[in-house]
């Protein structure tokens, strides 16, 4: 079964104008080498989404790393999947850890911005992910997350992205056969749906880096790498992006 494959450079909130190098220096390597395989997705921070979105005979799409659940109104300081959609964003980031713990999102309120998302045309891109204290309880801990998710499930406007907390910039990552078989458990999860179990593309984030994202990028059940620091790095990246080509 040939499933999308994904490469997502996910900033965080980094991205001065001077980053527009950076993004420039990964589409150049898109289009020398002609490679349509993998999509190639980056999330900027929402300053330099209109810049790169311009930017001529681009290769890569463009994403938000977050959105609010809402369309407009006083809500100081928040950007609506309305405008991420107006400004020409296909994709944007929801769960994403950070967003987990700093900012106290839940399953009820990610599952509102997935809404949002998806009613204003955007793709998203779902993160899950157990805390190394929670390590034992994964299964069910993915299982609480992916409530997030809405009742119509549609392998084209959701990707999922397993990224163990304990993994996020911190250089550790969990053994092969782990990723492989927590893939194909958050598959068997979503089950209930076969169509969607089957097609879904599941990403894994934490710590991927040129080193070791060619062993993890051939694991059966993986479709493709969200990549932080790294992404930063346009020679590591595009290293990571070659896996696939
Ligand atoms: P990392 O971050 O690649 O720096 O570990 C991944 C992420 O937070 O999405």
């Amino acid at each position: 079964m040939k499933r999308n494959n994904y490469v997502v450079a996910n900033w965080k909130m980094n991205g001065l104008t001077s980053f527009v190098k950076i993004f420039n220096a990964i589409n150049k390597h898109l289009v020398s080498k002609k490679l349509n395989n993998p999509n190639v997705i980056v999330c900027p921070p929402y300053t330099l989404i209109n810049t790169l979105v311009s930017s001529k005979k681009s290769k890569v799409m463009i994403g938000a790393q977050d959105t609010h659940e809402l369309d407009s109104g006083a809500y100081t300081g928040c950007v609506s999947s309305e405008m991420i959609n107006d400004l020409g964003a296909k994709y944007v980031i929801i769960g994403h850890s950070e967003r987990r713990q700093l900012f106290g999102e839940d399953v009820e309120l990610l599952s509102k911005k997935i809404l949002s998302a998806h009613k204003h045309g955007l793709k998203v891109i779902f993160c899950i992910g157990e805390l190394e204290s929670e390590i034992k309880n994964r299964k069910s801990i993915l299982m609480k997350q992916l409530k997030s998710l809405p009742k119509k499930l549609d392998h084209k406007k959701l990707i999922i992205a397993y990224e163990p907390v304990w993994a996020i910039g911190t250089g550790l990552t969990p053994t092969l056969l782990e990723i492989d078989s927590i893939h194909a458990s958050i598959r068997d999860i979503l089950k209930f749906n076969q169509s969607f179990a089957k097609n879904v593309s599941i990403l894994y984030g934490g710590s991927v880096n040129a080193e070791n994202a060619n062993n993890i990028l051939s694991l059966e059940n993986v479709d493709g790498a969200l990549v932080g620091g790294a992404s930063l790095k346009p020679r590591d990246f595009s290293k990571i992006i070659d896996y696939f080509s």
